[in-house]
């Protein structure tokens, strides 16, 4: 039975990547809706997933989420990795201590020996604030920097979720519903159909870079998050996907 099921997994992986041209998706069984092991192995599986693709000298940027903070507990490395430099994707979102993509990358860090850099930019600024905090030097450094990432990793998530999650405002969480909102990722707000209706207002990472970042590793699971999933595969520059068996059970049922 544990052969069978492991064989009923790649070919489920093979499924998935075939289906959204992706190259390599990694399936771990169970579902993290329901049980916090299957939402572990998911970590670990990102994990070695980003051990895997990275390289001397690589900036690796990184979005924030509780998936993101499993995937930091569990990257080791034996030797330190000096080379290595991990940046938040975008700035400030809105979210909780421990889900934020700057804890996230200073965990990161620490676990591989290698850099760290933080974007300190608030939430909810208004466009002016916006565009003078820009125009800063140091702001203006960290941005490119991030911009330049070889590696993209990051978090999806249901479009109705995060948006309460970050506690954005009624009106703009009204016109999700009514744009179709499905997912969310990098700040960003897809549909069904994977096209974009909404954008957080922050730094760092544009549609632009995932579009040309040469690696961007997905990683997220639970059944709940397969419609969310399938909209950001929809929009089409996935390389790797992470994820487990309940989402990916369900994404092959839905397209
Ligand atoms: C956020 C990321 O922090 O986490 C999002 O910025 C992502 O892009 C979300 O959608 C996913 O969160 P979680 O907790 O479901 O992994």
């Amino acid at each position: 039975p544990v052969l069978s099921g492991l064989l009923g997994l790649s070919n489920l992986e093979e499924q998935l990547r075939g289906r959204f041209g992706l190259n390599k998706v990694v399936i771990v069984p169970g579902d993290s809706d329901t049980s916090s092991s299957t939402k572990q192995e998911l970590g670990r599986a990102g994990a070695t997933v980003l051990q895997q693709h990275l390289r001397e000298g690589d900036v690796v940027a990184v979005t924030g989420g509780s998936t993101l903070a499993q995937v930091a507990v569990h990257l080791t490395s034996p030797v330190a990795h000096p080379s290595n430099l991990f940046v938040p994707a975008r700035g400030g979102l809105g979210e909780s201590l421990e889900y934020q993509a700057s804890t996230i990358v200073s965990a990161m860090a620490k676990r591989t020996g290698a850099q760290y850099r933080m974007l300190h930019v608030p939430d909810q600024l208004s466009e002016e604030a916006y565009t003078s905090l820009m125009h800063e030097p140091g702001v203006k450094e960290i941005v490119g920097v991030i911009r330049s990432a070889r590696i993209v990793i990051h978090g999806i998530g249901d479009a109705m979720l995060m948006a309460r999650r970050r506690r954005v405002d009624a009106g703009v969480v009204e016109a999700l519903k009514a744009e179709g909102a499905l997912a969310e990722a990098w700040g960003y707000y897809f549909d069904r159909s994977g096209a974009v209706v909404h954008k957080m207002p922050t730094a760092g990472i544009r549609l632009e870079e995932i579009m040309t970042t040469e690696v961007v590793i997905g990683v997220a699971g639970g059944r709940s998050k397969a419609e969310a999933i399938a909209a950001v595969l929809r929009f089409g520059h996935q390389d790797v996907l992470v994820t487990d068996e309940a989402a990916a059970l369900e994404i092959v049922a839905l397209t």
